[in-house]
């Protein structure tokens, strides 16, 4: 298993540019499934998770071409022949979003098998909320043997409530309402930029949709969707852990092709906790000569401040000068790094939803182990900020969605390197 070794103390400077957003890329790939023709998806990042897709993907039948050399972000999907309409439970156990093929399957195919993604490291995320939702399109729902079987002749156009904000059950209805027999319209929806890609997508594809990244969208269902190019946005969840990387090491970097409009919260956090920052259209320079302040978060859905960026967050602050509180309202149990965190010298209590830091804390190097995607990021950051050396283990976690960390990091002059 491979490990990060990082010596800390060397102030981040020069730029970093932004790969595509993982979480948008995975929906717009599983999207592909509802046409015959080919889709084609520009700006993908290259991470495990995408790898896992293409898996995916492909097990079902469909084609999947990752590109090499200059093409290397691009890749092309056709699902012309589907013919076995399943995620295995192997595939969904190492990513949760594998769940996203279900509404588009049973669109497209009229029938879906899809395991059940059990326990995860950050809370039980259920995705009762997405077979409801299936349900009220008229599928036929079952439960068997650990996987969900979806059937339904066409899905007929309905009215949807999400009970809960659900990023991935909006993406999963919306996919499957854009195939359905009249109109859906669904309410209480996540408003992530994610979203509003996705939609933008499936758009292309020939779909009607209407209101995607506010809470009520309203999908004209069409008998058939078309082959169609996009490129997916930029990650604002790599852009933030960069940013906090140059405030966090006091260094001067500027962050390219970002959207700082997707970071807007994150940025009105980040200075009122001291972090002086400038914005262009799609970059933005963090100047972190400043002392850091202590500054409370409450993770929300978007627009707050989200989830995905916590850990990297709780690292920073345990720098700042005084307590913050840091509550965490989307997961439960979403706090491992603290741990870590701690091992590494942060003074941190956690207490149910909350965790109190108080800095700044002498950060020095050592062994820990990232226990998720976010949380290994929040680490690599911690270590960056540290005296002496840190090794981090199990850092297939980071290779789930961040596109060649440590290169990014020692372009800017970071002291971090693999070993296996
Ligand atoms: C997505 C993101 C993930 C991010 C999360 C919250 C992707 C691929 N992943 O995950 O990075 O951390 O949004 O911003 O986009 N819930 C239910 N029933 C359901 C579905 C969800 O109770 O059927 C609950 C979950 O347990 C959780 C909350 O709703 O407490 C939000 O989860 P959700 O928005 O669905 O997260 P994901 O879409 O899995």
């Amino acid at each position: 298993m491979d490990k990060l070794v990082i010596r800390g103390g060397e102030p981040l400077l020069g730029t970093i540019r932004i790969s595509g957003a993982k979480n948008a890329a995975l929906p717009c790939m599983a999207a592909a499934l509802l046409t015959d023709e080919p889709v084609i998806l520009e700006n993908i990042p290259q991470v495990r998770d995408i790898e896992t897709t293409r898996k995916l993907l492909a097990a079902m039948g469909a084609e999947v071409e990752l590109g090499f050399g200059r093409a290397q972000h691009r890749t092309t999907i056709c699902a012309k022949n589907l013919s076995d309409p399943e995620a295995s439970y192997e595939l969904v156990k190492t990513m949760r979003a594998s769940t996203l093929v279900l509404g588009p399957l049973v669109a497209r195919c009229g029938r879906a098998r899809v395991s059940l993604p059990g326990g995860c490291a950050i809370g039980a995320r259920p995705i009762d909320l997405h077979i409801k939702g299936l349900e009220q399109l008229g599928a036929k729902i079952t439960q068997d043997h650990g996987y969900i079987e979806a059937s339904a002749d066409r899905l007929i156009g309905g009215e949807i409530v999400f009970d809960k904000i659900t990023v991935t059950g909006t993406e999963d209805l919306l996919m499957a309402a854009t195939l359905a027999d009249g109109e859906t319209i669904m309410q209480n929806c996540a408003r992530e930029p994610e979203v509003a890609d996705l939609a933008d997508l499936l758009n292309k594809m020939g779909a009607k949709i209407e209101g995607a990244g506010t809470s009520t969208i309203k999908i004209k269902g069409v008998s058939k969707l078309r082959g169609a190019k996009h490129a997916i946005i930029p990650d604002r969840i790599e852009a933030g852990t960069f940013i906090i990387a140059g405030a966090l090491t006091g260094g001067d970097i500027k962050v390219n092709g970002c959207d700082p409009g997707h970071l807007a919260v994150l940025l009105q956090k980040l200075n009122e906790a001291g972090v002086k920052t400038k914005q262009t259209a799609d970059s933005v320079r963090v100047m972190g000569d400043n002392p850091l302040k202590a500054a409370d978060i409450t993770t929300e859905e978007y627009p707050g401040f989200p989830t995905d960026m916590q850990a990297q967050y709780m690292a920073l602050v345990t720098q700042a000068e005084g307590t913050s509180i840091i509550t965490e309202n989307i997961f439960e149990n979403r706090f491992m790094h603290a741990q870590e965190l701690a091992r590494m010298g942060a003074n941190i209590q956690l207490d149910g939803r909350q965790a109190i830091v108080a800095g700044p804390a002498h950060l020095s190097g050592a062994q820990v182990i990232a226990s998720d995607l976010r949380a290994s990021a929040s680490l690599v950051l911690a270590a960056l900020a540290a005296s002496g050396e840190t090794m981090i283990d199990r850092v297939y976690h980071i290779d789930r969605g961040y596109e060649k960390i440590e290169a990014k990091l020692a372009g800017a002059g970071a002291r971090i390197r693999r070993i296996e």
